[in-house]
């Protein structure tokens, strides 16, 4: 299953009219650029009316109790959309499992290890978000880390989604299904290179031409 990394109401529009999108992940630093200025409850509801499916959002509280607050906040602007991304941490578990006993949906993030993914999925995530392209940049194998934790939810029926983002090249977004994610997340410069293979296009044009000279 494919989500949409983007925080843009008009391009997700665009290509969730392509039919292979399934949601969207955004996090403050794709919304810091994307709308430095916006309000960021109108803009997520933008990006809840330009898509389908669930939308995660991100906290920016520190402290457990703070991040518990924001969650429900932001929970309620769509309760039936809204899919709380909670940074991994201490109290990242703690707001994971108190979110899942109140029946919120989450999405654990900036998970780059087996360990913070299996810890993630204990506590209750309901997506756990591993950085495929921030693990290979500290010089680690994503695959692996994508395979054993997809290996360890199926053996103990943990009911969380391996969700893959950090998504650089196209053979990432492969490797990650190959791999068992659940889930990849692509930035839409990605999804659109996904389109691209020169012997299509060269088809194409050969079949279309064929078919303008039909007789001559
Ligand atoms: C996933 O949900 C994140 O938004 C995203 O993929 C982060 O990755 P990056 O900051 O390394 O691009």
């Amino acid at each position: 299953m494919l989500f949409l990394d983007s925080s843009n109401p008009a391009e997700i529009r665009e290509l969730f009219s392509w039919g292979v999108l399934a949601g969207v992940t955004t996090n403050p630093l794709i919304l810091a650029r994307e709308a430095p200025d916006a309000d960021l409850e109108a803009r997520i509801r933008e990006v809840i009316a330009a898509s389908s499916g669930p939308v995660s959002v991100e906290l920016v509280a520190e402290t457990a109790e703070e991040m518990l607050e924001e969650a429900h906040a932001l929970h309620a602007w769509d309760p039936s959309r809204i899919c709380v991304k909670v940074p991994f941490g201490e109290a990242g578990l703690k707001v994971t499992h108190a979110l899942a006993r109140a029946g919120v949906k989450t999405n654990v993030t900036c998970v780059m290890s087996f360990n913070q993914a299996y810890l993630a999925a204990l506590a209750g995530g309901t997506y756990v978000s591993i950085f495929s392209g921030r693990i290979r940049d500290m010089g680690y194998d994503a695959r692996g880390v994508i395979e054993q934790t997809r290996e360890r939810l199926d053996r103990e029926r943990l009911p969380a989604e391996v969700l893959v983002g950090s998504i650089r090249h196209i053979a990432d977004v492969n490797e990650a299904l190959f791999a068992g994610a659940h889930v990849v997340t692509v930035p839409p410069p990605i999804l659109r290179k996904m389109l691209h293979n020169p012997k299509t296009d060269e088809t194409i044009r050969e079949f279309n031409a064929a078919w303008a000279n039909r007789g001559k």
